[in-house]
Parts: structure tokens; C-alpha cells; sequence
């Protein structure tokens, strides 16, 4: 394609916490992003958890409800000075109104803070049983383009058109974070996932980038597979993807995501973190869950184990692991254990289980 040899390759391509904000006595300062819904009570959870552990890290909420800019969905002043100073934010779930008027908050923290990778791991929870055992698999999504572009109109009354954009260097990016994501946690090899077959163009893209980059890893191999052929796989078995990271343009990564959560026992049990070349934030994969919102009635699990991300991400790699180990714990105790999974607990009675358990 010629357009390609006018774009330059990403000189940056893999981020690391290094300069975010600290207090006057050395602790990390987070932001703290609660969301709508049962955000506020599973944010509560993890500040309840972090300080039962003596995580380092002091919280600065912010407010994130969005207003228009000369007609633009703008994030608060306070909001984005405080994730730009911090670097790394933790967030609630944001609910997105169906239809016209305000772009999805979700989209435009993405799009404010370049997050162009997002992680989505997916692991089977010992003593949690689900028809399979032993998923373990990561899947990273483009974040920033693709079909969440935003670019739809009406061509005529009753036809649309909505324009999924494709460019080679959100392609470059989150292949090369993906092949150094699998270099990172050990996995042999990099599987792109893709319907080049049918979106020539804009998939070609995302593939032949994804095949460039590869030459970069030697010793990674890289695989492509078809979309429809990988949701068949996984749920025949998806224990194939145990060796593997999946990397794949937005929406692709979005539902097979879900897919994936399905697999291990549900959206309460999902991390994920938004990696960033200006910032990171680290969110559950569900949404704000209006059904039990205010009742004390979800699960932390997803914030908590995005929380767990998140610390690694900061090199606080002692307290996730014990703040991991005594989640699982909890949920393979199975006295504690929330109504998505099958129990009587309460979100306070989870978050007592999991600080006793500490
Ligand atoms: N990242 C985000 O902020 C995000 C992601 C997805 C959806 N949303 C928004 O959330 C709102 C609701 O979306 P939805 O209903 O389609 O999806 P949802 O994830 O909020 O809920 C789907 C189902 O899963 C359950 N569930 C989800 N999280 C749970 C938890 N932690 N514990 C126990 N049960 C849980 C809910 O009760 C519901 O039955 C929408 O406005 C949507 O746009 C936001």
C-alpha cells in the first residue's frame, strides 16, 4: 500500500512505570477513578484491602462525569491533571448512555491518554469449578482506533455508514507490546487474530504490521489466525492458549474478551489495564452492573485482581502477590463468595474474607 511509506515507525513502543507522583514520605500517589454503579463499592473494597496490606500508595479521587468543550466530551481539569501527574490511575466501571449526545467516558480516557494497549488476562480460579480448568489465557486489544473510532453518519435517511479506521502505527504499537508482553511473562509465541480475509484493507494492515514487527522477536514465533476459528477453538478448548499472548484490532478484542470471561465463571472474576505511552489505568472489564448497584452485592474480584496489575505495573510485586493469593484464596475457600458466583456474601463480607485471609 503506498500511504504506508509516509508514516514513520513508532520510536516508542513499550512503556514502564518509572516517574509517576510520590508524597513527601516515599508512598506512591494513585489515582482513584470510582465510576457510576457499584464502582464507589467495589472501589471502596480495594482501599479497604490496600490498607489492611500497607500498600504504599495514597488515593487521589477524582470525578470523571464529562462535559461538553466547545462541543467536544471533555474530562475534568482536576481529573486530568491528576493522571498526568500520577501516571497510573485504578477506575470503576463508567456507564455509557445508548444513542446520541456524550461520546462514551470509557473512549475518551482512551483516546486522552493514548491507551493503546489493553490487557485483558483471563485464569481458571482453583477451587472455583467451570466446565474447563485450566484457561490461562491474555488477550490484547488495540484501544484507540479500529470500529471505536466514533466516525458514523447517515449517507441518505435510512442508510449509515460507519468508518472502521486502521493505521500503521496503532498497529506497530500494540504489536510490538504484545511480542514484548509475551517476551515478559514467558510465552512462546504471539497469536494475531484477524478477518484480513474479508476487511482486506484494514485488517491486511493490522496483519502485515503484525508480521514486520515479528521479525523484530526471533525468538517468539508468531501465528494468525482467523476470528471465527479462535471463538470456535476456545470454547472448544481453550487450553490451547496457554502458551500464547492474542493480540487483535478493538472490537475483536472486546467481545472475545467477554468470551473469555465466560469461560473462567463470569465479568466479576475479569482484570484488565489500559497501557499507555502518557499513563496506565488499570479497570475491571465489566460495567457498572445497575441491577445490584447500592446493594452491596458485587463481586471486587475484577478491580481487585486489575489492582493486583496494577502493582506489578509499579513493581510493588510483594503486596500484589499477597493481595492475589488471599483472593483466590477466599474464592476457593467458598464461604465468602458473592451471588455471580453462587454464594450469600456480601461484597463486605468478600472484602472481610479476603483481609483475614491477608
Ligand atoms: N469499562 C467500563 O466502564 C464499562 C464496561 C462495560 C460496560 N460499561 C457500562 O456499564 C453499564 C451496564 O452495562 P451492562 O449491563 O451491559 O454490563 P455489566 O457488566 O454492567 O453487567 C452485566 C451483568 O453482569 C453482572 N455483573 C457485572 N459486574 C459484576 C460484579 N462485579 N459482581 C457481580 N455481578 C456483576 C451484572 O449484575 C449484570 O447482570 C452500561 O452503561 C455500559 O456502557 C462500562
Amino acid at each position: 500500500m503506498k500511504f504506508r511509506a509516509f508514516l514513520k515507525p513508532l520510536s516508542r513502543s513499550f512503556t514502564e512505570f518509572t516517574d509517576g507522583a510520590f508524597t513527601k514520605d516515599g508512598k506512591h500517589i494513585v489515582t482513584m477513578i470510582p465510576g457510576d454503579g457499584i464502582g464507589p463499592e467495589i472501589s471502596q473494597s480495594v482501599k479497604r484491602i490496600f490498607a489492611a496490606n500497607n500498600v504504599p500508595i495514597v488515593w487521589e479521587d477524582v470525578d470523571v462525569t464529562p462535559f461538553l468543550r466547545n462541543g467536544v466530551t471533555t474530562i475534568p481539569d482536576d481529573a486530568l491533571h491528576s493522571v498526568n501527574r500520577n501516571k497510573v490511575a485504578l477506575k470503576g466501571p463508567l456507564a455509557t448512555p445508548i444513542g446520541k449526545g456524550h461520546v462514551s467516558m470509557n473512549l475518551t480516557l482512551r483516546r486522552t491518554f493514548d491507551l493503546y494497549a489493553n490487557v485483558r488476562p483471563c485464569k481458571s480460579i482453583v477451587g472455583y469449578k467451570t466446565p474447563f480448568e485450566n484457561v490461562d489465557t491474555v488477550l490484547i486489544r488495540e484501544n484507540t482506533e479500529g470500529e471505536y473510532s466514533g466516525i458514523e453518519h447517515e449517507v441518505v435517511p435510512g442508510v449509515v455508514q460507519s468508518i472502521k479506521l486502521i493505521t500503521e502505527e496503532a498497529c506497530r504499537r500494540v504489536n510490538h507490546y504484545a511480542f514484548n508482553y509475551a517476551r515478559a511473562i514467558g510465552r512462546s509465541s504471539v497469536t494475531v487474530v484477524h478477518k484480513a480475509n474479508i476487511q482486506k484493507m484494514s485488517d491486511g494492515l493490522f496483519l502485515s504490521v503484525a508480521e514486520e514487527v515479528a521479525k523484530d522477536y526471533p525468538d517468539i514465533k508468531m501465528e494468525a489466525l482467523l476470528l471465527d476459528g479462535v471463538c470456535l477453538q476456545l470454547v472448544k478448548d481453550p487450553t490451547q492458549y496457554k502458551d500464547t499472548v492474542m493480540v487483535m484490532p478493538n472490537l475483536y478484542g472486546d467481545i472475545l474478551s467477554d468470551l473469555g470471561a465466560g469461560l473462567i465463571g463470569g465479568l466479576g472474576l475479569t482484570p484488565s489495564g489500559n497501557i499507555g505511552l502518557k499513563a496506565s489505568i488499570f479497570e475491571s472489564v465489566h460495567g457498572t452492573a445497575p441491577d445490584i448497584a447500592g446493594k452491596d452485592l458485587a463481586n471486587p474480584t475484577a478491580l481487585l485482581l486489575s489492582s493486583v496489575m496494577m502493582l506489578r505495573h509499579m513493581k510493588l510485586n510483594k503486596h500484589a502477590d499477597e493481595i492475589e493469593k488471599a483472593v483466590l484464596k477466599t474464592i476457593a475457600d467458598g464461604h465468602a463468595r458473592t451471588g455471580d458466583l453462587g454464594g450469600k456474601a456480601t461484597n463486605t463480607q468478600f472484602t472481610d474474607a479476603v483481609i483475614a485471609n491477608l
